[in-house]
């Protein structure tokens, strides 16, 4: 009994570990990817093993890992909210709730959400103070809106914003394409930051100003979203003009002073090695949050799990987590938020920023000279960020140091507010998770943002 638990754990782990870098999704979809009649019995005796008093179950969807997961969603009782979408839980929370697609220059179809007035109104008046909220570049729009009414997006819906939740190509909510499959396409995957830039952020810019009939909007972005915005600045398409007002949660531009952390990961990342492995596995899609991936984060992180210590220490040297955390099952909620996808460019992208202070175009490294004819990739131009920023900033995030505030204060042009979070022990994570963000975030970003 207690050797067929710790098995079962420390498979789970291993899936864990190895599915952050994209290989065991593709390898289980290459391998099981029919509905073939041996993987139909071998998880009817793997659910009998797990669970042996309950009555058989019909595992008729096509495809080995939804069938994997609807077992793992029986036997381990994960709740239906850990599969849904960011619409789903705005309006289980009460909250009026609209869902939009966004075609870009380029063919990806985002789905971005909004939240359309304060808990249980109709969402029909509609407010001229528009706000647009961006996660970081792997992170699914629902960071905003898991707790309600403490998230930030419910935040700004009940104090009379007109919410809009965007997304970024790559996530959850960004794997839709006119012409391109995620799945089978490899040239789906092949975007950095520069692309994210380039087309989504104008495109979404400019569809919810069309939408909501509004001239200017607040930006809201968390983590790497910053990055994408100032590099927004300097293409030919900058929305600078568009915005009110910047409130960068976290922000990032390069950095002066990587952490050991970031240095290890990032050079390891960097490597075209790595990234010649990478790139074999998993098709040069580094993660996808799918159901299964959900699934098994879920089991790992939750309240009830013995693996949950794990999890803390996992996302605390990653990201840097209060002590708060409990109820809820918050930490796999988080977590399953903050990992949603991305591609390998991307990662990659943002690890060679996270090792120099400029904010550069990806890096071909000896291809540069080819696609850019000069031998580093050019330089973003943050002189041209010029809407108001105010910056939010955590006193232990390991991502994105305090140490390089003043670094951020002398870069860009025209910083309104800094606001360091008072809470000693908060880290990176926590300005969009934490239980008592709204308290140490999200008060003080209101009062910011009504003098604009
Ligand atoms: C992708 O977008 C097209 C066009 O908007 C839509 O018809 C289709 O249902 C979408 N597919 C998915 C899986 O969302
Ligand atoms: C990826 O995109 C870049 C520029 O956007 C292009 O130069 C390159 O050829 C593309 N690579 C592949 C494999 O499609
Ligand atoms: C950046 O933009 C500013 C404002 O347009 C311009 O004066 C400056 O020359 C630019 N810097 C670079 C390096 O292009």
């Amino acid at each position: 009994m207690i050797c067929r638990i710790i098995s079962v754990k420390i498979f789970l782990l291993l899936n864990f570990f190895t599915s952050s870098f994209g290989l065991f999704n593709v390898s289980l979809s290459t391998i099981f990817n029919e509905n073939k009649p041996l993987v139909g019995f071998a998880l009817t005796t793997f659910e009998k093993i797990l669970n042996p008093k309950a009555a058989p179950t019909s595992l008729n969807t096509a495809g080995f890992t939804s069938k994997l997961t609807k077992l793992l969603a029986r036997v381990k009782h994960i709740p239906p909210q850990v599969y849904f979408t960011t619409h789903q839980h705005i309006l289980q929370h009460g909250y009026p709730a609209e869902e939009h697609f966004v075609v870009t220059p380029d063919g990806y179809i985002l789905t971005v959400n909004r939240i359309a007035g304060p808990r249980h109104s109709r969402g029909r008046s509609r407010s001229p103070d528009v706000v647009l909220l961006m996660t970081s570049v792997i992170s699914s729009s629902s960071d905003f809106i898991l707790d309600a009414p403490d998230s930030l997006g419910y935040v700004l819906a009940d104090a009379g914003y007109d919410v809009w939740l965007g997304s970024n190509r790559g996530t959850r909510e960004g794997r839709n394409h006119t012409r391109l499959n995620p799945d089978k396409d490899k040239r789906f995957w092949n975007f950095s930051l520069d692309e994210i830039a380039r087309y989504d952020y104008p495109a979404l810019a400019s569809y919810i100003t069309r939408h909501a009939g509004v001239e200017r909007f607040f930006f809201v972005g968390f983590s790497a979203a910053n990055r994408c915005l100032f590099m927004s600045a300097s293409l030919p398409n900058s929305f600078m003009n568009k915005i009110r007002m910047v409130v960068s949660l976290a922000p990032m531009i390069g950095t002066e002073n990587p952490s050991l952390f970031m240095k290890f990961f990032s050079k390891f990342i960097d490597d075209d090695i790595v990234q010649g492995v990478l790139e074999q596995f998993n098709g040069g899609q580094f993660y996808h949050g799918n159901d299964f991936m959900k699934s098994l984060l879920y089991i790992a992180c939750s309240d009830r799990s013995k693996l949950r210590p794990i999890c803390l220490y996992f996302t605390k040297f990653t990201g840097g987590v209060h002590k708060g955390y409990l109820g809820k099952d918050r930490l796999a909620f988080g977590l399953n938020s903050a990992l949603s996808g991305a591609s390998n460019k991307a990662i990659e992208h943002i690890t060679q920023i996270n090792l120099t202070p400029d904010l550069r175009m990806y890096s071909y490294g000896a291809g540069n000279m080819a696609v850019y004819g000069t031998e580093t990739s050019p330089v973003y131009n943050l002189s041209l960020v010029s809407a108001p920023i105010a910056l939010v900033v955590s006193p232990k995030d390991q991502v994105t140091h305090i140490r390089d505030l003043a670094y951020l204060r002398k870069s860009l042009p025209n910083v309104v507010a800094t606001h360091v979070v008072q809470q000693r022990d908060y880290g990176h994570l926590d300005l969009i998770y934490a239980d008592n963000a709204r308290k140490s975030v999200y008060d003080n970003v209101l009062q910011l943002m009504r003098q604009y």
